[in-house]
């Protein structure tokens, strides 16, 4: 069975992959079970390069395919911040950043509250070859938490669509909405073809 390491120490992320992924007959590896530590200075100014950057490391490193992720949410109100920096710009916890977000937006209202989240996933090869695919859901922010799934910001990013927090989804839920759920989708074909479950029809 074809193995493919995740590249993500994130563990919201790779509980969401794992699922995602559930069906194919691949398996889903984790660094440490490798015995990898990879650091990868998320240096590019976009969630492709970024994505890219790690997934390239980690297949190096691996010696096997590797998948990352590079998300974050857009407010339009901040003028597309906290962005690619959604991990990082405040504080070490998730709690952290979503007061301090909710700080930020103190005087926004509702109608200016608008938000995305943007997922970019990147299939690698130890031999450097890589695809992206993208997926992102749109919402707003609210005004405090609700809901207690998922992992971030998802206590307080409403879900347009499902008119509820994206941390009161259902894992299956927030899967079939989610910016991750929608990338690991499009990225999907590009693992079967790795895999070859999905040979194209012999010659006539
Ligand atoms: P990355 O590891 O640089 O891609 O950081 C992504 C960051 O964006 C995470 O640490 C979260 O803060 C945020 N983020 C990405 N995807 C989600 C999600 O599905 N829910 C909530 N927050 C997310």
């Amino acid at each position: 069975m074809v193995q493919i390491v995740i590249a993500t120490g994130n563990p919201g992320k790779r509980r969401e992959y794992r699922a995602l992924l559930a069906d194919l007959p691949v398996v889903l590896v984790m660094p440490e079970e490798l015995g990898l530590s990879v650091n990868v200075e998320e240096s590019g100014t976009t969630f492709e390069e970024n994505a890219v950057l790690k997934a390239l490391a980690y297949a190096r490193a691996a010696g096997m395919p590797a998948l990352a992720d590079d998300s974050g949410l857009e407010v339009e109100a901040l003028g597309g911040f906290p962005g690619v920096h959604s991990a990082r710009w405040s504080g070490p916890t998730d709690a952290d950043r979503v007061n301090a977000l909710l700080a930020k937006l103190e005087d926004v209202p509702w109608a200016r509250r608008g938000a995305r989240f943007v997922c970019v996933a990147a299939l690698a090869t130890p031999a450097g070859d890589v695809v992206t695919a993208a997926g992102t859901v749109e919402g707003r922010i609210l005004f405090a938490p609700r809901g207690r799934g998922g992992f971030g910001y998802d206590p307080v990013f409403y879900v347009v669509e499902a008119g509820r927090s994206m941390a009161e989804l259902a894992p299956d839920e927030k899967n079939r909405l989610s910016h991750r759920g929608r990338a690991a989708r499009a990225v999907r074909p590009h693992i079967e073809a790795l895999l070859n479950v999905n040979p194209p029809p012999p010659p006539a």
